[in-house]
């Protein structure tokens, strides 16, 4: 086997060409084709959860519309990356001053990550866009369509991605399963969409990295690679936290995060499952889980996660202290 070989990544080699390839958003899809087949689509903006499509259904757009010549008449853009508006509007400049080349009237721009631009940011966008709309089509996409400016959406055909579902998710597992050669029995594909949540990426990727220890892929294979908090871990963490051992309840939460290279959203998942099984009445359970929400939203905008999650904690102690829930200690 060739290193190329090796170092092919799935989630490139069977990201979908075509909209036929795509599965779920089936509504988004009709609708983004029709427009497409029109030859004259208005600004987009694609909304929704990671690996859901909506890099993968901008680029068929663009295949789509200019062919061979696509390349051409393409700008990506990341709002993360770029510093700063001045750049994107620079590189939009560049890009609009020729003319699309072939029979479309306009090129496409396309901004991933919008919701990283500052509300300045985006009056500006919101501006270069008006400025260049008879030579070029914006599709942004985002993840939290509420952070985007109401004007700029009020500019845009806003469509909404969801989660795919376990039917969609099956259908690109077996094609990749048929493709590579994998055997993945009924519990092993659970396994697999349980850890995915939807996400199509993560799933490809998981599979890709089980795959990678063999092809016969089992429950336990998959489990061994998905580094997931472990409840009894999670729940020592907040028994320390909710008896008003805010050192140890820390302590033991870096040891899960460094030791077992937990991500600070697996560590939020798990405690958010975790709070129901609390020795505490349900209206602190509803607190807490309300709090965890609000962390877990930080979490997904960028903030520090050891910061964050130590604020999420210190939230627990306070709780335990107001409902006199001391002396947990023993059961962690
Ligand atoms: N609806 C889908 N149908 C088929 N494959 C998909 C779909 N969504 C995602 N994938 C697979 O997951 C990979 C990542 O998808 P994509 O880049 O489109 O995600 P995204 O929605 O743009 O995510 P992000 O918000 O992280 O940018 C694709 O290369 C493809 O392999
Ligand atoms: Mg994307």
């Amino acid at each position: 086997m060739s290193e190329h070989y090796n170092s092919e990544v799935w989630t490139e080699k069977y990201r979908p060409r075509k909209f036929e390839e795509m599965v779920g958003q089936v509504e988004i899809i009709k609708r983004v084709r029709a427009l497409t087949n029109s030859m004259n689509i208005p600004h987009l903006l694609f909304a929704g959860p990671a690996g859901t499509g909506k890099s993968t259904l901008a680029l068929i757009v663009v295949k789509s519309l200019f062919g061979e010549s696509w390349r051409e008449n393409y700008l990506e853009l990341n709002a993360s990356d770029e510093r700063g508006i001045d750049v994107v509007r620079q590189k939009v400049k560049d890009f609009a001053r020729t003319k699309a080349l072939g029979d479309v009237p306009f090129k496409v721009i396309f901004l991933d990550e919008a919701d990283a631009l500052t509300r300045e940011a985006q009056q500006a966008l919101r501006r270069t866009m008006e400025n260049f709309t008879s030579t070029c089509r914006f599709i942004l996409s985002c993840n939290y369509s509420s952070k985007i400016l109401d004007p700029i959406q009020s500019r845009t055909v806003v469509f909404r991605f969801q989660l795919l579902e376990k039917k969609d998710i099956k259908k690109r597992i077996d094609l990749i399963a048929e493709s590579e050669g994998l055997s993945i029995n009924a519990d092993a594909f659970d396994a697999l969409y349980e850890a995915s949540e939807g996400d199509c990426r993560r799933v490809i990727n998981l599979l890709q990295a089980t795959a990678s220890i063999s092809p016969n892929i089992t429950p336990d294979l998959v489990n061994t690679i998905v580094s997931k908090a472990r409840p009894s871990d999670i729940k020592i963490v907040l028994d320390y936290a909710l008896s008003g051992d805010f050192v140890s309840s820390k302590e033991k939460l870096l040891d899960i995060m460094l030791k077992e290279s937990i991500s600070g959203q697996d560590v939020i998942k798990a405690i958010q499952k975790e709070v129901w099984n609390l020795p505490i009445d349900n209206a602190l359970k509803v607190r807490l889980t309300e709090k965890t929400g609000e962390i877990e939203f930080r979490l997904v905008e960028g903030a520090d996660e050891f910061i964050q999650l130590e604020s999420l904690i210190a939230a627990f102690v306070m709780a335990g202290i107001g409902n006199g829930v001391g002396g947990l200690k023993e059961s962690g």
